[in-house]
């Protein structure tokens, strides 16, 4: 569905947070409950993210928006583990217009809460905080569906008091990053104040809270962004590289302006030069499948932004995710595209002569946000690059000659066989993990270790 008098295209908002904090159980909840509504049709998959459109949310909030609220919708992506990174990554920015950061209200901030909110802040992203699995409680009495204030109304004053303590909690830790941040129903300018929504992704309860917030930013966002359309060349980043049985290499890409066709001429980022070459196929989940299924894809020969799309196409065996795809309209304009997406890499990537740790991701996202969380702390780096540790790596992290920098951090990468064997031949720690703040941590602790 497009919007009714304008062209504005569908908000993208990722919803993050830490492990288990209930993500994929909040777009669930929005899913079920239109689906029991009658509504499934209008729900459309997409390729990592779920479509609602402005009536279903306009039904799950019981109240109808005004005549200024021009979305078509909001397009939902989930971000199961590290894709949180790869996702966010587009534009120099982020990809998302907008986020929401699930914490769980009985554990409060965690290292992957600390490390979306890190990305949030690097980006700009406007967002909302949902307190999440408020029903969780003891004592609590569910409503389901309704309302916060509804929902509060009939608790017992000691569950009050207990959601306002942990609320306080997670004001106070956002404080901590830098945020201003209250209930949500306590402010006024959300420009300024972080809002906190107490939800349960299971009994949906402050679920209509939340998406009427994010349907106000939302609209304020684009009409800010008047650039982004759905149509005309397509730009999309891509979220995975993924083998597909009968398909061969495939990128699931989230169009984020413009259009694709099947047939399309692209330019793809890879670890080295970018490779051309045309769209094959584009294709979507068939309805009602689940979202990042792997099978049963339907073939459509037209998409246009926002959406999540998976693209089928020659050659994409050195696609890197995180990196962007774009629709050369003119065989005149490779030159200058290829070197635009050069530079994506290029503004990540470091090499110096510098004494500095050695540092490898696995995509171009992970690889800026690790970087830029060595360089928050003052941590120097030697070189820095998207790809499994190799033999090399561990060479360069020998040569170095500060002894707590001669070291190798990695990002959710592989360790090739022969780095192996130079490992063990000259002792260079290697730290990796697949949380950024897991990487840093150890690091810093061996530091302290070496010291002592
Ligand atoms: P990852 O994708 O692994 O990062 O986790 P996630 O953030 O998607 O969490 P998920 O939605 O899978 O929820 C984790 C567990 O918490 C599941 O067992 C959910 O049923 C449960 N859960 C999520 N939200 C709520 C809630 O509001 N209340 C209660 N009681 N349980 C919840
Ligand atoms: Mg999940």
């Amino acid at each position: 569905a497009k919007g009714k008098q304008s062209n504005l295209r569908t908000p993208i908002v990722v919803v993050m947070g830490h492990v288990d904090h209930g993500k994929t159980t909040l777009l669930d909840k929005i899913r079920g409950t239109a689906v029991a509504k009658g509504e499934a049709g209008l729900i459309t998959q997409h390729i990592g993210a779920t479509e609602v459109p402005l009536d279903v949310v306009q039904d799950f909030c019981g109240s109808h928006f005004g005549k200024e609220i021009e979305i078509p919708g909001l397009l939902f992506i989930d971000t199961p583990g590290h894709h949180a990174f790869t996702s966010m990554r587009s534009r120099g920015g982020s990809l998302a217009d907008l986020a929401v950061l699930i914490v769980d209200v009985n554990e409060g901030f965690q290292p992957q809460t600390i490390e979306s909110l890190s990305i949030l802040k690097r980006f700009k992203t406007p967002f909302v905080v949902a307190a999440n699995k408020m029903d969780r409680i003891g004592g609590w009495h569910t409503t389901t569906n309704a309302p916060f204030a509804k929902s509060l109304k009939v608790q017992s004053e000691r569950v009050s008091e207990i959601l306002d303590t942990r609320l306080y909690e997670l004001v106070g830790e956002l404080y901590k990053y830098g945020f201003d941040a209250d209930r949500y129903d306590r402010i006024t300018d959300f420009t300024r104040t972080v809002g906190i929504v107490p939800i349960s992704a299971i009994t949906g309860e402050g679920v209509p809270d939340l998406l009427m917030i994010l349907v106000g930013l939302a609209q304020r966002f684009l009409k800010d962004n008047l650039q982004l359309t759905a149509t005309g060349p397509g730009v999309g980043t891509i979220l995975e590289v993924k083998e597909e049985k009968g398909l061969g290499t495939t990128l699931d890409v989230i169009l984020y302006n413009g259009e694709f066709f099947a047939g399309d001429t692209v330019i793809v980022g890879t670890s080295r030069e970018p490779l051309v070459t045309k769209i094959r196929a584009l294709l979507k989940p068939k309805p009602l499948a689940e979202i990042r299924s792997e099978e049963r894809f339907l073939p459509v020969k037209h998409v246009s932004a926002a959406s999540g799309v998976k693209v089928s196409a020659p050659k994409l065996d050195n696609a890197l995710a995180g990196s962007t795809i774009r629709v050369v309209s003119n065989p005149d304009e490779v030159e200058a595209l290829s070197l635009e997406l050069k530079s994506e890499l290029d503004a990540v990537r470091i090499d110096t002569e510098n004494e500095g740790l050695i540092i490898k991701s696995d995509t171009i996202g992970s690889l800026e946000a690790l970087v830029g969380e060595l360089k928050a702390r003052d941590i120097h780096i030697h070189y820095a690059d998207v790809g499994p540790i190799s033999r090399r790596d561990v060479i360069r992290a020998a040569a170095i000659n500060d002894p707590l920098l001669s070291a190798i951090l990695g990002f959710n990468v592989d360790i090739l066989p022969d780095a192996l064997n130079e490992i063990q031949k000259t002792n260079v720690p290697v730290f990796s993990s697949d949380i950024i703040y897991t990487i840093i941590e150890s690091y810093e602790r061996w530091v302290e270790d070496q010291k002592n």
